[in-house]
């Protein structure tokens, strides 16, 4: 993946995605003598791209820039004016700032993610509008972003306090919900790991104005002082204090340290092994005080590392269990559709009207799910580009339909051959409750596989452009609103338009669904999986929240509660079966009683754990409904299934009992 290094400067921000296997395409600093170090390192004979581009930012058009992934900048930390922002001044403190040339390159060029590192104060400057004002920027954009202030000395093994933040977009949501930022670690290196052993007589202040004054306070070995105009500041943490840029200002900004020799200040080498710089890290035969600047500067290299780390994971996640579907592909299902509608031995009438379908109930009632499919099988592509996975998209009379799997033949090395593996692929929405199969079904898809063993796909199709709500999934309705007064030329290119992915959702196999699934059996009820539903406070109490409504019939106490309680229907009928009521419950909380259904007052945050629902966990201070409840009218169920709870199912993953999709899908592009 290819990255563009902004604001350069020389280079921490660049090793850092470097040491993680990005390739960087472009680099931009204004100042002339980043530029000598920057490229004493980086520069290639012959390959003048390795150069870094000198200029202002505010002048450089986005034309000039390759295209790449991921957008890293330390931009400078001059805050600007967000009242200037706000009244849309472009002028020098409002939109002239160069987060605002940021902005426009993102804009322009839509990389997958971004990395932005600057001051922690950024986070407190202007009462947080600041911050606010870039959150605002970046999502307008589209990008998913969120941040954090790390230390190093916590974070990146190198003892030295600095904070900064960091902030962290992403283009696609899934790779934003797989990003993590890295956890805090043990700091094992001590100052005397970045301190030299000989230092040149120029850096000692023994015999100088200064070191009368400093001799008596600078004592101690394991210490790093730094000269406050007027007196010294001894670190207590026995880590180098905050290395800045003003160190380069000359005076006495460079920090102190007592050796063998004497009193002196820190070299720019030790600069930069407290940055985290690796030791072939080349300096220039420059002023030292432009090389103090620099490091000054920079950023920790180990810290950035870590960040960059995580962005490749979340990256690569979602590349893997993602396509955004294509022309042909709308094509190819409307084909199918039309062909199915045609087909003179289709019964094309509606289950349970009779009545015929048109052709728009019969696209609607197939499109999901070839898109699904159509979506699954260019995952698979992507996993293993050597073989073709070829998908049912015959039609067969209706005789003829047999319990065949979703993917019928697999091509390598063009020979046809049958899948070593049987895959079933379905279309799942975040409304689905349950997951899983009819036992007769079940049976089947067993008796079909032959032994081999069985997946089952989870997917979704997501459109974040139909009416901005990621939800939609009226792909046929859309389609259908458009031809009326469209030309219908246009048809297909409007729904590769819609730029729907297709996402894999979960894997699960057959001894997946033996070990984690329920049997509900022919007319038990179906349950809703998100229990306890949100209320408001004043549903309960009145006089600003200190009087319990009248209709509150009664209210019992839990202290320091941790046992299992039965949780019933609101009609107060226990459910089939005590395993489904039962839940282990742990915390402080109130319950209230109202006509026909309880609620929870929660004391503390509750934890609730039970082996069918899985965990949930309510907030202190919120109320919940706190009954069982079922769904729609008619919750009996006609026939026996095996389900599992969509909830469970991301919790078994989080525990690894059920292994992550991206992982699986690789498995079965391979074994197939
Ligand atoms: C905080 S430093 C980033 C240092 C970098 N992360 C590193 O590892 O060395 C900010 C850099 O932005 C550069 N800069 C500031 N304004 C600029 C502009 N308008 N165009 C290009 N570079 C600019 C400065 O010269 C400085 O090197």
């Amino acid at each position: 993946m290819k990255f563009i290094d902004l604001f350069a400067g020389i280079g921490g921000i660049k090793i850092a995605f470097e040491e993680n296997g990005f390739k960087c395409v472009f680099s931009n600093d204004f100042d002339q003598y980043c530029k000598i170090t920057y490229d004493y390192n980086f520069s290639e004979l012959l390959n003048p791209q390795k150069e870094m581009c000198l200029g202002d930012i505010a002048k450089i058009s986005s034309n000039i820039i390759p295209n790449f992934d991921i957008l890293a900048g330390g931009f400078p930390c001059q805050p600007f004016s967000v009242a200037g922002y706000r009244q849309g001044f472009d002028d020098e403190k409002g939109r002239g700032n160069v987060f605002f040339e940021i902005i426009r390159i993102l804009k322009d060029k839509k990389p997958k993610a971004f990395l932005l590192e600057n001051v922690k104060n950024l986070k407190s400057h202007d009462k947080g509008n600041t911050i606010k004002v870039i959150y605002e920027e970046l999502e307008k954009l589209g990008y998913f972003v969120t941040d954090k202030v790390m230390n190093a000395m916590e974070y990146g093994n190198i003892p030295q306090n600095r904070e900064r933040i960091y902030i962290i977009g992403f283009l696609d949501k899934s790779a934003f919900i797989n990003f993590n930022f890295p956890n805090k670690i043990p700091l094992t290196k001590t100052i005397h790991d970045c301190l030299e052993n000989k230092v040149d007589d120029k850096y000692y202040y023994n015999g100088k104005p200064l070191y009368e004054r400093i001799k008596n306070d600078v004592i101690k070995r394991d210490t790093i002082y730094q000269w406050r105009r007027q007196y010294v500041r001894e670190n207590k943490s026995n880590v180098c204090p905050t290395l800045t840029a003003n160190m380069g200002t000359g005076g006495h900004n460079v920090p102190i340290v007592l050796d063998d020799k004497g009193i002196r200040k820190l070299t720019p080498r030790e600069c930069a092994n407290f940055q985290g710089f690796p030791k072939n890290y080349k300096l220039p035969n420059i002023a030292d005080s432009q090389l103090y600047k620099q490091f000054g500067n920079s950023v920790v290299v180990p810290v950035v590392s870590r960040i960059v780390k995580n962005i490749k994971i979340a990256l690569e996640k979602s590349m893997n269990e993602y396509y955004e579907l294509v022309f042909e592909d709308f094509k190819r299902v409307f084909e199918f559709g039309t062909n199915y509608y045609i087909e003179p031995s289709k019964n094309t009438t509606g289950r349970t009207t009779g009545e015929p379908r048109g052709l728009g109930a019969i696209l609607d009632a197939f499109t999901l799910g070839k898109l699904t499919e159509i979506g699954v099988e260019k995952i698979l592509k992507i996993n293993n580009p050597d073989k073709d996975y070829v998908l049912d998209f015959d039609i067969k009379s209706n005789n003829d339909v047999k319990d065949e799997p979703d993917i019928i033949a697999i091509v390598e090395n063009n020979v046809s051959r049958e899948p070593n593996l049987f895959i079933e692929i379905k279309n799942t929405s975040d409304n689905d409750r349950w997951i899983g199969l009819t036992e007769e079904q079940f049976n089947t898809i067993k008796r079909s596989s032959n032994n081999r063993e069985i997946y089952m796909i989870y997917a979704s199709i997501v459109s974040n452009t139909i009416d901005n709500n990621p939800k939609t999934t009226d792909l046929t309705g859309m389609f259908l609103k458009e031809i009326e007064n469209q030309d219908k030329s246009q048809i297909f290119q409007k729904f590769a338009s819609l730029n729907a992915k297709c996402k894999i959702e979960f894997i699960i196999s057959s001894k997946d669904l033996e070990k984690f699934a329920y049997p509900f059996d022919r007319g038990m009820n179906m349950y809703e999986t998100n229990l306890f539903e949100e209320k408001k406070k004043t549903s309960f109490y009145s006089q600003g929240g200190t009087k319990l409504r009248k209709d509150i019939l009664d209210t019992k106490e839990f202290i320091n509660f941790d046992d299992i309680m039965n949780l019933t229907l609101s009609n107060n009928k226990s459910a089939e079966r005590n395993e489904i009521s039962q839940f282990k419950i742990k915390g402080d909380f109130r319950l209230l009683y109202k006509k026909s259904t309880t609620y929870i007052e929660c004391l503390s945050d509750i934890y609730l754990e039970n082996e069918i629902f899985g965990k949930f966990k309510l907030e202190r201070n919120k109320f919940h409904s706190f009954n069982l409840i079922t769904v729609g009218r008619d919750p009996k169920l006609k026939r026996n299934n095996l389900f599992i709870a969509k909830n469970r199912i991301f919790q078994l993953m989080e525990k690894g009992l059920i292994r992550q999709p991206n992982e699986v899908i690789k498995e079965i592009a391979n074994k197939i």
